[in-house]
């Protein structure tokens, strides 16, 4: 651990112009999945598949928010959050993920970002957060490189459509997630388990960002910024022994740097070529890929929920995990096969992970001193905890605000040490579909019932709301 967080003393203040926002995404609030031309994406496919989801939960109704999305804009402007992350579903504006827009799902998303501007919140808007079209699947999906291109087209049309409301725009969210739970752990949609397919799609993606990020650019007028979000693991060594640290390494190349080396820097790291060698000579990697990947940004998203033990060992004996932030072994992981993943000591939240704000701050400082003059944005973090509505249905939730108490101290202490940090994103906005674990796992500052839609604020939605007003974190 490189920093204690100590309670410091004396007011905290946020810098001027800093966003506080929220954030979710399309597949895990939307439902109306059949609706208005929306095709299905490879996670319709995926959670309609018998033993994918917990309870076989699908996101065909999710919180409603297709529906509800006026009264969703209305809570946030009335609890004052400055800013709102959320995704596009590509097989709502592009239904076949080939050729022309189609309207209907463009003008939801027209009245969405419209409706965010009347409330005074500002739109951060992600191309891709996990949904793609299932024709594209079936055609290879992200292990073939056209699927890149077609990123490209979309990421087009979106931004001729809403380049000149939406000042914040994010290619990819967790690629690390698509690439790795999705072709390598198969726990995530489309489910395949191979280790070279998850190392192909980590190249493609990359590739989407680049080439999306070239169309963004040629698209929007010239205030609008863009980022991508990374899951940039926090690894620490189990032991101060030398085995320990090459762990970490490994670790860090196949988690983190395979994405934040190409996207910042134009080069993949060297060891992951070495320790993947046992099953690629990435020859899937072209003459200028590199270069059409190295896109100037604007912002770097960080989401972070906590930080992994590793040690040298067998990661077989650990057992795979089913998200993207755990203490994850996945099995096959392609490049991280004799690493074992240690359950750190202390509080954990309802998914298991291990609470520790410090994290926060080395993944902050660390790009900053990484990537100097690059803004960095966190876009996503926060808890999910088994919160229960009392007897008037209110709804108290401590532990999340001592968790976000513990991770916005961290953020304030990176920008006190020099972190350049724009915004904060709070996940979630809405209790959602937490992807292989369903409905079970609450994440939202607003609990949704999903008996009936009903949306009632946490506590913690209050707390949230006084820091985003005042700017300054509370003793
Ligand atoms: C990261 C993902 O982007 C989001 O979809 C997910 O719900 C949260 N982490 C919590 O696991």
């Amino acid at each position: 651990m490189t920093v204690a967080d100590s309670a410091p003393t004396g007011e905290r203040r946020f810098p001027p112009g800093f966003l506080w926002g929220t954030a979710t995404s399309a597949y895990q609030i939307e439902g109306a999945v059949r609706e208005d031309g929306r095709t299905p994406s490879i996670w319709d496919t995926f959670s309609h598949t018998p033993g994918k989801t917990d309870g076989g939960d699908t996101g065909d109704t999710a919180t409603g928010h297709y529906h509800r999305w006026r009264e969703d804009v209305e809570l946030m402007r009335r609890l004052g959050y400055g800013a709102y992350r959320f995704s596009v579903a590509w097989p709502r504006v592009q239904p076949t993920g080939r050729g022309p827009a189609d309207r209907r799902g463009l003008d939801f998303y027209r009245a969405l970002v419209d409706g965010l501007l009347a409330a005074g919140v500002r739109p951060a808007l992600t191309l891709y957060h996990w949904d793609l079209p299932q024709e594209l699947e079936d055609a290879g999906g992200w292990t073939e490189r056209d699927t890149a291109h077609r990123f490209a087209d979309y990421a087009h049309l979106v931004a001729e459509a809403l380049g000149d409301r939406v000042e914040l725009w994010t290619t990819l969210n967790e690629p690390w997630c698509s690439a790795f739970l999705g072709y390598g752990s198969g726990v995530h949609a489309p489910g395949r388990t191979e280790p070279v397919a998850a190392l192909r799609a980590a190249h493609h993606l990359n590739l989407a960002h680049g080439l999306g990020a070239m169309a963004l650019r040629a698209a929007l007028p010239g205030g609008a910024r863009l980022g991508i979000s990374l899951n940039a693991a926090v690894v620490r060594p189990l032991t101060g022994s030398a085995a320990d640290a090459e762990a970490v390494e490994r670790i860090d190349t196949v988690a983190t740097r395979v994405f934040s080396d190409p996207v910042l820097h134009g080069r993949y790291p060297e060891r992951l070529f070495t320790d993947t060698a046992h099953l690629t000579d990435w020859s899937f990697v072209r003459g200028t890929d590199l270069t059409t990947i190295h896109q100037p940004l604007d912002t770097l998203g960080l989401n972070y929920y906590n930080p992994s033990v590793v040690s040298a060992g067998d990661a077989a004996g650990t057992g795979p995990r089913r998200d993207g932030h755990g203490a994850s072994a996945h099995s096959p992981w392609a490049g991280a096969e004799d690493v074992a993943f240690h359950q750190p000591p202390g509080d954990t939240t309802a998914m298991g992970w291990s609470v520790d704000p410090t994290g926060l701050y080395d993944l902050l400082t660390r790009f900053s001193r990484e990537a100097p003059g690059l803004t960095l944005t966190v876009s996503e973090n926060g808890a999910a905890y088994e919160d229960r509505p009392g007897p008037s249905g209110a709804v108290h939730d401590p532990e999340r605000i001592a968790y976000l108490h513990g991770h916005l101290a961290a953020v304030h202490r990176a920008i006190a040490d020099g972190a350049d940090v724009r915004g904060y994103f709070l996940w979630s906005l809405t209790d959602n579909f937490e992807w292989s674990f369903g409905y079970a796992k609450r994440f939202g500052l607003i609990r949704v019932d999903y008996a009936d839609g009903r949306r009632v604020p946490k506590s913690s939605a209050y707390w949230y709301s006084r820091l985003a007003r005042s700017g300054v974190l509370p003793e």
